[in-house]
């Protein structure tokens, strides 16, 4: 079969569009595929995981086929589109960038030339369609052909989306089937399920509306219900609704048939109920004029009502008309993301950094979903969002991009996530479908919160319920969910392993899992509690500033690891460390591990709020330096990252969020010219305008964001008001900061054109001043707040320019006695 997947909106369409929006389009430069593929050419398996169609910023609706990959042994299907694969359906709702099992892919059509056997529209594998020639996409536009000869175009406003289709000669029909979700075809636990559906035709057959229930998925999430309003833009010479008996394999809690043989639809005429069987139901719509080869179908969702559906489907996409829906949305990722960072588009411009640039903008901002309106389980006047995949992903770079470029939207995340805390209980580390879960490690909103505090956002926020909700995580242990991948310590929200913290003062490795990780990420959680409590409630700052000091107490002075004397290290609860475990790897790196997608000796270097002590455990500086370098060597990692490494053979894997710091902490020693070296050869080899051009799963868009701090020549210090300085990739940049400042960056003396290395600093200026430190503080001449300007002098000398003193380590605690408690 001829398949070539990647495909690109240069003509058609696009030049069909008036040009009448003064604003340049970076949409141009966006390549919707990138992370589309893995390793492993033709499989998303590896790859970004990431959704692949028509969606706004934020957007409620991302509509996009959805696709069954073989072998399923290595499938991905968490955004839906694959390479390959199969389509199933084109749904509304995905993610971008999750891991674990897949979550929504409904409500869904699917368009047929043929309904008769031995097609059963309840079996998938009876009708399922490969795709011939190229997928196309742009900004807000996906179109694909299928085997079957129809071709398929969509695009999404807000809550609705319209879709295009051309058949063939012959017969016409869209399948609408309400059990229709993204399954895990590898295991069951986790897997979405069915639960229920109605739906009820109506106006002849040219509206239909009604709900899907569908639970479950890579958070454990209750059910999703949600509503749905379908319109075609002609009456249907049939329509008719059916129910059929349950028969996936997963419905646990709910009524299916295991194993039982697939049905075959029972015709109901307009309506059909799933009924206390958690039947499936759908309809199917046929159209016999052959005439007429286009038929258009616009759909909104609402997880409130089908009223809210209609209603949004009218207000956002009051015509039959693609080419308006597209623009609209272009015009909106123009306004409201790409305009906030521009560099020069002109001749000279390096093309393949442009479209990595807005490309990993455009993914940096497919999720969390905005929701106002739209909270189906409380009444409030603050913003609703969902699907935070997740606080352990999010808060290392990512929050503090929005925090500066996206302001008003990150306010309402953060009222959001406030008040999932005030009637919930606790904040989320994930939440999707209106649901916590999973927490990777520690309470890391709490970093989220205190980046934002500490950087004084403060508008509508909340904070006296801010800091309550943070010290919620730092004090309340969490009842346990029973997550089969975890017997030790819930998953679900908080921090599992306070039973540990609180008393010990470390996470130990015979009562919970992750005792490393753990330890690092809930010593910078308290760091972040205590940040907040510094102007909320002063009196408990030294109490979460001590506790932040926990990672030490695994710190194991004595052990050893590849010449290197100190490490963390799991510590028992007797006190004693686990002298047997090989500190360069981590088993899985999963849930039940020692740490977290990194390997001990990797977290060693993950203590951003106490960068001096960290230092001087690793016995200095030039001990620091040297594991340092090491930790860049090929063939030194022993963690087995399978076909999911991107050939990566480092220690430092820049594929996995732990490491994301890493490379830049030689700015703690003053050897900036290193960070910029290391940091920069990771840019140059991972990250491309490519199906795979990033090293992995998107993880929601903070290994995209990486990437836009790389080439904005800056990196956050999250939880601290520090950016340490780096080098930009663009010899001008404009940043909108503060909702209306202008940051601007300017690098003279850029030149890494064919090879050259006219990349390092020479020197810097801000605001016209020399500046001889490597670091700035957010409310440093106010640039971050009021705009202005950093003047990087670069050249192809690696020069220790900087004579100012290190970043800070606002965490610094020295303990009395580092062996056993405070
Ligand atoms: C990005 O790569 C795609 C696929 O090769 C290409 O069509 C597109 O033009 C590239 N984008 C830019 C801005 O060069
Ligand atoms: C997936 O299954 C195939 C056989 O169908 C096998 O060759 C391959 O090793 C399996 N891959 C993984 C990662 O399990
Ligand atoms: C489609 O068929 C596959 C294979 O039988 C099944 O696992 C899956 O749940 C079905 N549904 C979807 C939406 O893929
Ligand atoms: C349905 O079709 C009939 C016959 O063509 C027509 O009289 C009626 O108005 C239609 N009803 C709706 C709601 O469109
Ligand atoms: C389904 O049932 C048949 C007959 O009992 C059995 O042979 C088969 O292994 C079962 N399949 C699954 C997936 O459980
Ligand atoms: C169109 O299809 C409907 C339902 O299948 C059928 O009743 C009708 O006769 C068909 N009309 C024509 C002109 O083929
Ligand atoms: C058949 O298609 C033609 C051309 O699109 C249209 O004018 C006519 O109204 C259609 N008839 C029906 C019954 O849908
Ligand atoms: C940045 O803004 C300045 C001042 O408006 C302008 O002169 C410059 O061309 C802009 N640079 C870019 C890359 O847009
Ligand atoms: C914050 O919210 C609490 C209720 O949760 C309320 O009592 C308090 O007045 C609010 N503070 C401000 C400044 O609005
Ligand atoms: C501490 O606990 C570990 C794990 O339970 C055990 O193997 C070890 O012998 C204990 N050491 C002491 C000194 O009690
Ligand atoms: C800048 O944005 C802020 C926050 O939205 C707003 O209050 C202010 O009026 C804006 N200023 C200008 C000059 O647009
Ligand atoms: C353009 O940028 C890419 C990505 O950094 C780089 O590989 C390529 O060499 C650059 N092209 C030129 C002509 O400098």
């Amino acid at each position: 079969m001829s398949y070539q997947t990647f495909g690109w909106l240069a003509v058609g369409l696009a030049s069909s569009l008036p040009a009448t929006h003064a604003q340049h389009d970076f949409t141009q430069y966006v390549n919707p595929f990138l992370g589309s593929e893995g390793v492993i050419p033709g499989q998303a398996f590896g790859g970004g995981d990431i959704f692949v169609g028509a969606a706004l910023p934020f957007g409620v609706v991302k509509l996009g086929i959805d696709t069954y990959e073989f072998p399923t042994n290595i499938s991905t299907l968490n955004g839906g589109y694959t390479p390959k694969g199969k389509v199933t359906g084109i749904s509304m709702l995905h993610e971008s960038g999750t891991g674990g099992a897949p979550k929504y892919g409904f409500p869904a059509q699917m368009p047929l030339t043929t309904i008769e056997a031995p097609v059963n529209l309840l079996d998938n594998e009876t009708y399922w369609q490969g795709r011939v020639g190229y997928d196309v996409a742009s900004v807000g536009y996906f179109k694909t052909n299928l085997e079957s000869g129809i071709t398929v175009e969509l695009s999404a406003s807000r809550h609705a989306g319209i879709l295009e289709y051309t058949f063939p000669e012959g017969e016409k029909h869209i399948l609408v089937d309400t059990s229709h979700y993204l399954p895990y075809p590898n295991r069951a636990y986790d897997s979405q399920f069915y639960t229920g559906g109605e739906l009820e035709i109506l106006q002849n057959g040219s509206l239909y509306t009604g709900y899907s229930s569908i639970a479950n998925g890579w958070n454990l999430g209750t059910p999703v219900i949600i509503y749905f309003c379908g319109e075609f833009d002609s009456v249907p010479n049939d329509a008719e609704a059916f129910t059929g008996r349950n028969t996936f394999p997963v419905g646990r809690h709910f009524r299916s048939f295991n194993n039982g043989t697939v049905p075959n639809p029972i015709f109901e005429g307009t309506t059909a109920r799933s009924g206390p069987l958690s039947n499936r139901v759908g309809a199917v719509f046929s159209w016999n004029n052959s005439s007429s080869v286009k038929i258009r179908s616009r759909i909104g969702v609402s997880f409130i009502s089908t009223e809210h559906a209609c209603a949004f489907k009218n207000d956002e996409i009051p015509s039959w008309e693609i080419s308006p829906v597209v623009q609209a949305a272009r015009d909106e990722w123009n306004r409201d993301v790409f305009s906030k960072i521009q560099v020069p588009v002109d001749e000279s411009a390096n093309r393949t950094r442009l479209a990595m640039l807005y490309s990993s903008l455009y993914f940096s901002h497919l999720i969390p979903s905005k929701r106002d309106g739209e909270n189906p389980l409380w009444q409030s006047d603050e913003p609703s969002w969902d699907d935070f995949f997740t606080m352990w992903d999010l808060f290392r770079n990512q929050v503090a991009l929005w925090l500066l470029i996206q302001p008003a939207y990150y306010e309402e995340m953060i009222r959001s996530l406030i008040d999932i805390w005030r009637h919930e209980g606790y904040l989320p580390d994930g939440r999707s479908g209106n649901y916590n879960g999973l927490v990777q490690g520690g309470s890391n909103a709490d970093n989220v919160l205190a980046d934002a505090y500490v950087k004084g956002l403060r508008g509508a926020i909340n904070w006296t319920d801010g800091y309550l909700a943070v010290k919620k995580d730092a004090e309340v242990l969490p009842y346990f969910d029973f997550n089969p991948v975890a017997p030790l310590g819930s998953l679900k929200e908080g921090r599992g392993a306070l039973d540990d913290w609180i008393p010990l003062g470390y996470v130990s490795a015979d009562r919970n899992h992750l005792c490393v990780s753990k330890s690092v990420e809930y010593a910078l959680n308290d760091f972040s509690v205590s940040q907040i409590a510094a102007g909320e409630m002063p009196g408990d700052q030294d109490i979460y500033m001590k506790r932040s000091a926990g990672w030490q107490l695994i710190w194991n002075h004595d052990a050893v690891v590849r010449n290197f004397k100190g490490s963390l290290a799991p510590r028992f609860s007797n006190g004693t460390f686990d002298e047997t475990y090989d500190l360069t790897q981590c088993g899985d790196c999963n849930w039940a591990d020692y740490s977290y997608e990194a390997t001990p000796f990797e977290y060693s270097f993950v203590v951003p709020h106490d960068m001096e002590n960290l230092i001087q455990f690793m016995g200095g500086v030039s001990h620091f330096e040297d594991r340092l370098d090491y930790i860049f060597q090929p063939n030194t990692s022993n963690a087995e990252l399978g076909a999911n490494g991107l050939g990566i053979t480092s220690i430092m894997n820049i594929g996995n969020e732990p490491d994301f710091a890493t490379p830049y902490l030689y700015n703690y020693i003053n050897k900036q010219y290193k960070s910029v070296q290391r940091s920069r050869s990771l840019g140059y080899q991972y990250f491309s305008n490519t199906t795979n051009g990033i090293p992995g799963n998107s993880d929601a868009g903070a290994l995209n964001t990486w990437l836009v701090w790389q080439m904005l020549g800056l990196y956050p210090i999250v939880t601290t008001p520090v950016y340490l300085l780096q080098s930009p990739w663009f010899p001008d940049i404009n940043l909108t900061v503060n909702h209306n400042h202008t940051l601007r960056i300017r690098a003279s003396g850029l030149d890494d054109s064919d090879g050259r290395q006219g990349y390092y600093v020479q020197s810097v200026e801000i605001n016209g001043q020399p500046w001889t430190k490597n670091w700035f503080q957010h409310s440093d001449l106010d640039i971050m707040t009021r705009g202005g300007e950093i003047a990087f002098e670069l050249g192809p000398e690696m020069t220790m320019w900087e004579t100012g003193e290190v970043p800070p380590s606002p965490g610094h605690v020295v303990l009395g006695d580092s062996t056993g408690g405070f």
